[in-house]
């Protein structure tokens, strides 16, 4: 295993920390997540159940016949939600959307009570936006979706893939994201962006960095 993906797992590891027994447990999508669902697996921590972020958790999940269970059956609130980011800043808003998975994801972050994110220590940066913006995008809307990105002077690509949910993905390169949260709302304003890859509104409560020396906590 390389070393990025050996920070991975030892992040993802610390997070079991945080899983409730017998209580809901929300579970992201990426690599790093997959290596905590190995960890849950393995770990003989028993969940209620587990509320998916992708199709792709939800096979890796039922494969170690953990249930998984739909948000509308759920009362209330999630306690945990275990995901990663594809970059964090000191304030702990993340860009996401890196496997596509960004809208379940906000809806599941959202849904939940304490955002545990893990990560290795690649993914923490001073500012956001090296990292090209994912966009979850209506397909009717994709072009006009770009042109209103280059106003805001980024660089637009379409992704080779179909989300969980039929839509485009739109990577936005080049941006300066100086101000998440507002630059959030505002593309989440253009006609047809289901979802803009920055958790600002929402973002991380507790950090698990791996490192070569081991597991950063930050809260
Ligand atoms: C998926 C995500 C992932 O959390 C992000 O891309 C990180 O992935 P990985 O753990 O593979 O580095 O937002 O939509």
């Amino acid at each position: 295993m390389d070393l990025q993906n050996e920070l991975k797992q030892k992040a993802a590891a610390a997070a079991l920390e945080y899983v409730k027994e017998g209580e809901y447990l929300g579970v992201g999508t990426g690599s790093t997540v997959s290596f905590f669902i190995t960890e849950l697996a393995t770990s003989g921590k028993r969940v209620k159940g587990c509320v998916s972020s992708s199709e792709a958790t939800t096979r890796q999940l039922l494969a170690y016949g953990i249930p998984v269970c739909d948000l509308n059956d759920i009362v209330g609130t999630i306690p945990v939600y275990v995901d990663g980011c594809d970059e964090i800043d000191g304030n702990f808003c993340m860009i996401k959307g890196g496997g596509g998975a960004l809208t379940r994801e906000k809806i599941l972050a959202e849904a939940s009570d304490m955002y545990v994110c893990i990560a290795d220590a690649s993914k923490e940066v001073k500012q956001l936006g090296k990292f090209p913006l994912p966009l979850e995008v209506i397909p009717m809307a994709v072009s006009s979706v770009c042109r209103a990105m280059e106003e805001l002077g980024g660089h637009p690509t379409v992704r080779d893939m179909v989300t969980d949910n039929g839509n485009n993905i739109v990577d936005v390169h080049g941006l300066q994201i100086k101000e998440p949260t507002r630059l959030e709302a505002a593309i989440n304003q253009i006609p047809g962006v289901v979802t803009c890859g920055i958790f600002g509104k929402r973002g991380a409560d507790v950090l698990l960095i791996g490192t070569p020396e081991g597991v950063r906590t930050l809260k």
